[in-house]
């Protein structure tokens, strides 16, 4: 993975800015960034009213943008080198071109966001985000050109609108019905601390993650490509839908024992179990990093990776088989790990005592590389601050 840590290497937001002045030839008006995320427990949850508990990541995406020029508007993703011209103000429907879907993400946001009074507008984009990772770089994209928008326009817009018109742009433009989560923290981040989401009612509420002398999260990726659009997510929450209208109520509000009595297909029952059991790991968690206990963290990292595995189906051999090798290494420093997102492929996260990072690092790559032929990129990533303007 690249190197966001890297004191040498010029910011994203930097990035942004010169590349902007490069394509344009002068600078942009503004230039915003947000992080992608890891969730450390809580998945597939958030669209059902769920609890979830995310945290901002180093990696960020950053957007630099000013007014048209010609009377043009033009996005440039910089480092995939592509880009899309219209003319005059950007359009207001999604771009049919395979060749564009980079920019719905972009003119979904601006379209949620109340558009430009017709004005052209140039919108470049970079990012240290790995994209397919599971990482949510979509949303950092999404969230950073809404900041970026609101200020160019002013047209202010707190972290709960900049994370709506995100997920707008998601199921209106891009065609993903994905819930709120990944947006809301890359909007709401904080340093040094996850944040307990309430998705009822979107309550954040911050919880300390570990001390960095104390221990790290590591993200391994599996290499294996995501997309959520492509139809496993959306029959997960199919599920968790019919599984709602059979109960008439939230899945929030569901146990074990109204499960039991509904009338419900076997594999209905196995997700929408998953769901409930997967709220309470989250408060069980936030318990856990409350009295320090990462010992009882790391189980229930675990016992999270093994519903997604069992009882939800998404997780894939190459995330179980780098979860698997964390659970054996419990004595040698790794308190627990589990895939973190959507799954179908991704990354898994590791909660690893400090000192042992590296022995854990390396015996991870190792085992993975011996069953898949290749060895994954890791990174280790801190509890960041969420989007901000740059300029
Ligand atoms: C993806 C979606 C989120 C959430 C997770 C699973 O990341 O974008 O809204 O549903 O999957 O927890």
């Amino acid at each position: 993975m690249t190197g966001p840590n890297d004191p040498s290497r010029p910011t994203t937001a930097d990035r942004a800015r010169s590349a902007f002045l490069d394509r344009f030839g002068e600078a942009p008006a503004c230039v915003a960034s947000a992080p992608g995320r890891v969730n450390l427990i809580g998945e597939h949850v958030d669209y059902t009213e769920g609890l979830v508990l995310p945290f901002a990541i180093d990696p960020r995406a950053a957007i630099a943008i000013g007014t048209g020029t010609d009377d043009r508007s033009v996005f440039v993703a910089h480092d995939l080198e592509v880009s899309a011209e219209y003319p005059g103000a950007p359009i207001t429907v999604p771009d049919p071109s395979p060749d564009h879907r980079f920019v719905n993400h972009l003119l979904g946001v601006l379209h949620a966001a109340g558009g430009t009074d017709g004005k052209p507008l140039n919108v470049l984009v970079t990012s240290d985000i790995p994209m397919g990772a599971g990482l949510s770089s979509s949303a950092a994209v999404e969230v950073a050109l809404g900041a970026a928008f609101a200020a160019f326009f002013d047209r202010p817009a707190d972290h709960h609108t900049l994370a709506r018109q995100a997920q707008a742009a998601e199921h209106e433009f891009v065609g993903t019905p994905c819930g709120i989560m990944d947006m809301l923290i890359s909007a709401a981040g904080i340093e040094g601390k996850a944040l307990r989401i309430d998705c009822r009612d979107l309550r954040l509420t911050p919880v300390v993650m570990p001390s960095p002398e104390e221990a790290v999260v590591l993200i391994v990726d599996s290499g294996v490509t995501h997309r959520l659009s492509d139809g496993g997510y959306a029959d997960r929450r199919e599920s968790c839908e019919r599984v709602q209208a059979v109960l008439a109520g939230s899945l929030r509000d569901a146990s074990i024992e109204s499960l039991a009595d509904a009338d419900l297909s076997e594999r209905d029952r196995r997700r929408a179990t998953h769901v409930v059991q997967e709220n309470a790991r989250v408060d069980d968690a936030v318990a856990a990093l409350e009295a320090g206990d990462l010992r009882e963290l790391g189980e229930i990292l675990l016992d999270g990776h093994r519903s997604l595995r069992e009882l939800f189906e998404v997780s894939i051999p190459e995330l179980d088989c780098i979860v698997d090798t964390a659970a054996d290494l419990r004595d040698e420093g790794c308190f627990g790990a589990r895939m973190t997102g959507g799954g179908f492929g991704g990354s898994a996260i590791l909660l690893v005592e400090s000192p042992s990072i590296e022995t854990v690092r390396q015996t991870v790559e190792r085992r993975f590389a011996d069953a898949y032929g290749r060895t994954p990129k890791s990174m280790i990533v801190h509890a960041c601050q969420g989007v901000r303007l740059e300029s």
